[in-house]
């Protein structure tokens, strides 16, 4: 495989970075394809012109590169054709047939993609049964951003075994989450909740602490039509000594939930949560010093490997959130800032104990900033 930039092995014919750019975008036309990446590809013959397109919609249906070929006629196949692919394409048989294999039989003579796929069962197998059937590999290095962003949770599980984090609060101008006594509805107004459904349906898994259970009641389901998701986020509050109740509408509503507890054993959990519906499943996981909560990292990891959460979206209060960014656990801080005021007794935005000088401090890079109505929406990522 030649790992080059697009310019580099521009020879003038075929427009190697509009092709890939492409193919990304293809790729990025669904939310979510998990517990697989997305993945877009894009035929071309040997004049430049395309001759199919495909991209990966859900998880047990046609990869990409299938979905492409079967877009084009045997006969658009006959003349040299270039296979443009945002990430390497898989090797083995999963619920649908290996893609190197699928190119290799469409008589494909080039392969050029953004990314590789750090998935044991791929990670530059997918290029060696390639070449081995006589095909060039060719891997753009300069889309390797755009590749990476595309599938950050996907690959960070597979790297780390730990999904792609991020962590969402809406906050008042002055920096405030809720009142004094808890109540916090509503701080950000119609568009910017719409938005947050965007970020749940594109999660694999809802994350929030039990006070929030406790002082909100929230679902925390998707609810927008116009998304019109195929299945629901994973439920998950993290509630040491399971004092979630029955009741709780998260529970009562349909779609998979999970409690992690720090009670020690399995069978005194399961006694606690007797009377919780049977989407419900408790979930034993070791405690962290000091307080004796569940431990964050392995709940994490028990996302991942146990469930394949590839990005988990954290909807909690100040408290967990807090928890959550001191453990250096969080990759993306959303944050929505309305046009309001709470007043200094209302509570923060992070409960981040323990910072006493300048240099303790967590850096942020700012990474997007937009407008909902009079809300505006901050991303950052976490300088690690
Ligand atoms: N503005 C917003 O974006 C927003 C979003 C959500 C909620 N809220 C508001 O926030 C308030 C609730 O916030 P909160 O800070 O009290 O609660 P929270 O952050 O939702 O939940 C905190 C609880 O999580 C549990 N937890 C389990 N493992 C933990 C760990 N390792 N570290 C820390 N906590 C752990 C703890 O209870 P155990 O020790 O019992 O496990 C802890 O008390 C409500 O008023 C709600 O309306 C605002």
């Amino acid at each position: 495989m030649k790992v080059v930039t697009s310019d580099e092995i521009d020879s003038g014919l075929i427009d190697y970075a509009g092709h890939m750019q492409r193919a990304i975008e293809l790729a990025g036309q669904v939310l979510t394809t998990t517990p697989n990446p997305r993945v877009g590809c894009v035929l071309v013959d040997a004049d430049n012109r395309v001759i199919g397109e495909g991209w990966h919609q859900t998880a047990g249906q046609a990869h990409a590169e299938a979905m492409a070929l079967a877009s084009c006629s045997e006969q658009a196949l006959q003349d040299s054709p270039i296979a443009f692919v945002s990430l390497e394409p898989c090797s083995h048989h999963g619920r649908t047939p290996p893609c190197s294999d699928a190119l290799i039989a469409a008589g494909i003579k080039t392969v050029v993609i953004a990314g590789m796929d750090p998935n044991p069962q791929v990670s530059g197998q997918g290029v060696a049964k390639l070449e081995a059937a006589g095909i060039s590999v060719f891997h753009l290095k300069n889309f390797e951003n755009q590749a990476e962003l595309l599938n950050r949770g996907y690959l960070q599980r597979r790297r780390l075994g730990i999904p792609f984090v991020r962590c969402k609060l809406a906050m008042s101008l002055d920096g405030r989450t809720a009142m004094a006594s808890g109540e916090s509805k509503w701080i950000t107004g119609a568009a910017a909740r719409s938005d947050v459904q965007t970020l749940r349906a594109s999660s694999c898994a809802i994350v929030t602490g039990v006070d929030t259970i406790l002082a909100d009641d929230p679902s925390l389901t998707v609810r927008l039509e116009s998304l019109a998701v195929a299945r629901q986020p994973m439920r998950v509050v993290l509630d040491s000594k399971l004092r979630t109740p029955s009741t709780a509408r998260l529970l009562q509503s349909p779609g998979e939930v999970k409690i992690f507890t720090a009670i020690a054993t399995e069978e005194g959990a399961k006694d606690k949560g007797k009377n919780h519906p049977h989407n419900v499943e408790i979930i034993s996981a070791p405690a962290q010093a000091p307080d004796q909560q569940v431990d964050l990292k392995n709940v994490l990891e028990s996302l991942a490997g146990n469930y394949a959460c590839n990005e988990v979206l954290v909807e909690s209060g100040s408290t967990l959130a807090g928890a959550f960014i001191q453990s250096g656990l969080v990759d993306e801080l959303i944050v929505y800032v309305s046009g309001k005021l709470l007043g200094s007794d209302a509570r923060p935005l992070l409960n981040l104990p323990g910072l006493a000088s300048m240099s303790d401090q967590i850096a942020l890079q700012i990474t997007d900033v937009a407008m909902f109505d009079n809300d505006i929406r901050i991303t950052a990522t976490i300088v690690k």
